[in-house]
């Protein structure tokens, strides 16, 4: 949908009910009640999903999962796939975070299988690209994240969401240049019309990395950016009502 802003909160291992009480009451406040304007997707750990299922009720806010496993049933102790986050009630996963991709060593290949069976499931996934910062340094990172993006993209043409996270910049304060972030989105933009054609749904391309409410404006009115992933401050309430509030 042209012109929709994504505002993604990813709570990562954080939150509790009573955090996920307070948030709510405060973003069921001041969230855009038009979500073709403005969608803003909170995703919890997976054990307050229901909680927070239940606390957005007659709000636009909409519910994403942090992560899936690629495949749909089976002997995978502790994983979680994508129909059960679709049960319930999740519209959006994310997937191939760089957490997730340097923790548990999740390459491309299996980003993609998630995706694929997340999008089967019903999910809309959210994949995460990003250099670092000695790719950054050595001038590599749009060839890295054009690659990058290429193999974790799943086999068909579904909705996706692409966001474009520099590791070193989530959770260190610092954030790229406008001009790097504009030509990064660019470039996203081109690998995405050259890997799906010209008429698969369109993706959405959002920023992620040391987002506040003191830089969403700059990030947001960027061209090629339509939304934003925050991570640290999407746990303080204040502050992300006011990044909402900026979309
Ligand atoms: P940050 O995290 O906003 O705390 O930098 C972003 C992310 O990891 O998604």
């Amino acid at each position: 949908m042209a012109n929709q802003r994504i505002i993604v909160g990813n709570w990562k291992m954080n939150g509790c009910r009573a955090l996920a009480n307070e948030l709510l009451s405060v973003l069921a406040r001041s969230t855009p009640s038009d979500p073709a304007r403005v969608k803003v997707v909170l995703c919890p750990p997976a054990t307050l999903l229901s909680d927070v299922k239940s606390l957005r009720e007659g709000t636009p806010i909409v519910l994403g999962a942090q992560d899936c496993h690629a495949k749909t049933h089976g002997a995978y102790t502790g994983d979680i796939s994508a129909a059960m986050l679709k049960e319930v009630g999740c519209q959006y996963v994310i997937l191939g975070h760089s957490e997730r991709r340097e923790q548990y060593g999740e390459t491309d290949a299996l980003v993609a299988a998630k995706a694929l069976s997340a999008s089967s499931a019903g999910l809309i996934p959210i994949i995460c690209v990003g250099e670092s910062l000695s790719q950054r340094q050595r001038g590599d990172a749009e060839a890295f994240v054009a690659q990058q993006l290429r193999s974790s993209l799943p086999e068909l043409p579904c909705e996706i969401v692409i966001a474009y996270e520099p590791i070193w910049a989530i959770g260190t304060g610092y954030v790229p240049t406008v001009e790097d972030i504009t030509a990064m989105h660019h470039t996203i933009a081109q690998v995405l019309v050259t890997q799906r054609g010209p008429l698969s749904p369109r993706a959405s391309i959002l920023y992620g990395g040391s987002v506040k409410a003191s830089n969403a404006k700059e990030i947001l009115d960027l061209p090629g950016v339509d939304g934003v992933l925050v991570g640290g401050a999407s746990l303080i309430a204040e502050e992300f009502s006011a990044i909402v509030s900026l979309a």
